[in-house]
């Protein structure tokens, strides 16, 4: 109703791209996709090299800083960020102050959000100044110390968000543990005096955590960079992403396919659930990516992961099932016109059920890698040449023209 707004169509060129198919929307060095060909690589080295032989915090230095680190970068970076693990003792009360079910990801997207409170240097409106410049070395300090923060905390806040749950006390992270060692020792300690973590699975969530630590402008990423565009605190662009992680297209569908993998039930039902599947009655979580059109490299090394776990744990129940399902999918008709495959969350979910991971706290553990990734991109975002331009896309305006407002007794 009403008459079209004048010239809408006259304002140059203005693209639809519902979804941001086509959208390229900054220019980055970080990390590279093929998806046709099923390609990753971080700064150039692929995926398969850095899960074979780094670990998470050595690609966390690369993915934030451009190089593999030296001996000294690498001790000096990963004792800042095992340093800054410590949470203030306030934080137990305002995860005390959360609903006895409440969701992991509630609680860490607002914890992010908090912790943002604790450190006004990093907020650019409280300091009245654009605070991070290429080769000014107290900016890039400042960028820093945000930085170990983030990643310190990422898994002292998850193990915080985990403990409440359960009623149990919370623990100050240790020393002289691996990051990922840290991170089980939060969560599982009960107070033994000689608690070491299991190498071999203290390995396998560093593997998890590498190859999850970034995958570009996804869409917890792009909101992490949309929300710093308007140059706010990089502890509040976080807690976007992590809200934006918690979705089941997203960071969600590893605790979808577990769902998914139980409803099922028996390899037996498999048939009948792809069938439903093609009658779009159901989702085939864990497959289908918006760029790779073929398998994500990652499930592959997911899957290498999962037979070295379960030589620990003993076999997931329902990994037959998931067995069974994937080899029905991948000869179907259906998925192989739409080249669906496995992404990096249909065989993750196994791993952490088998680790004995409760099945909300799976998106949790694609959240704490994550981070990494998020701030080399905000990082890479504020030191851009020419500096941030706000990000404000435009619209197609389909709705009505101009009209005159009614009094609520004259309307029909
Ligand atoms: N099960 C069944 N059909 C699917 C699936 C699936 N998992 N994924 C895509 N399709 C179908 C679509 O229905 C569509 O069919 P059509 O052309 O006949 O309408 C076609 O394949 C193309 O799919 P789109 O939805 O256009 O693909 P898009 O790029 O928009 O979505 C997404 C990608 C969201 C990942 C999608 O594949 C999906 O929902 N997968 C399941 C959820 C999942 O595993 N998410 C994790 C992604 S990886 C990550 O975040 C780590």
């Amino acid at each position: 109703p009403g008459e079209r707004p004048e010239n809408e169509t006259e304002k140059g060129l203005r693209v639809a791209d519902k979804g941001f198919l086509n959208t390229a929307v900054i220019q980055s060095r970080i990390t590279y996709i093929d998806g046709e060909a099923g390609v990753l690589r971080y700064r150039g080295y692929p995926i398969e090299q850095l899960a074979g032989r780094s670990s998470h915090l050595e690609c966390a230095y690369l993915l934030i800083y451009g190089s593999l680190p030296t001996r000294s970068q690498h001790n000096h970076f990963e004792s800042e960020v095992l340093r800054h693990g410590v949470m203030h003792s306030d934080a137990q009360t305002f995860f005390r102050s959360f609903r006895y079910d409440a969701h992991p990801m509630s609680m860490l997207t607002s914890a992010f959000a908090m912790l943002g409170s604790y450190y006004p240097e990093a907020n650019p409106s409280l300091q009245g100044q654009r605070l991070y410049t290429e080769g000014d070395r107290t900016s890039l300090e400042n960028m820093d110390r945000q930085i170990y923060r983030i990643i310190g905390k990422a898994t002292t806040l998850a193990a915080m968000a985990y403990r409440v749950r359960q009623g149990r006390d919370f623990v100050t992270p240790p020393t002289g543990l691996s990051y990922t060692g840290s991170f089980l020792y939060q969560m599982d300690h009960l107070g033994e005096e000689n608690y070491a973590p299991n190498p071999v699975l203290e390995k396998a969530l560093d593997v998890l955590f590498l190859i999850h630590a970034d995958h570009e402008l996804n869409a917890s990423c792009t909101t992490v960079l949309q929300t710093a565009s308007s140059l706010v605190d990089p502890y509040s662009a976080v807690a976007a992403g992590c809200a934006s992680l918690y979705g089941p297209l997203h960071g969600g569908a590893n605790e979808a396919v577990i769902r998914m993998l139980i409803s099922i039930g028996k390899p037996e039902n498999v048939p009948a659930f792809i069938e439903a599947v093609k009658r779009r009655e159901k989702t085939l979580s864990g497959f289908g990516h918006r760029v790779y059109k073929t398998s994500d490299p990652r499930s592959f090394i997911v899957r290498k992961t999962a037979d070295a776990v379960f030589a620990v744990t003993g076999k997931d129940e329902l990994l037959e099932t998931a067995m069974a399902l994937h080899d029905a999918a991948m000869k179907d008709e259906y998925f192989i016109k739409r080249k669906l495959a496995p992404n990096v969350d249909f065989w993750s979910g196994l791993i952490y059920r088998a680790m004995g991971f409760p099945l909300d706290f799976f998106p949790v553990l694609f959240v704490v890698p994550r981070v990494v990734g998020w701030l080399a991109h905000w990082r890479q975002m504020m030191l851009q040449e020419g500096g941030v331009k706000i990000w404000r896309p435009r619209q197609i305006y389909t709705g009505s023209g101009k009209r005159d407002y009614m009094p609520v007794d004259e309307r029909g």
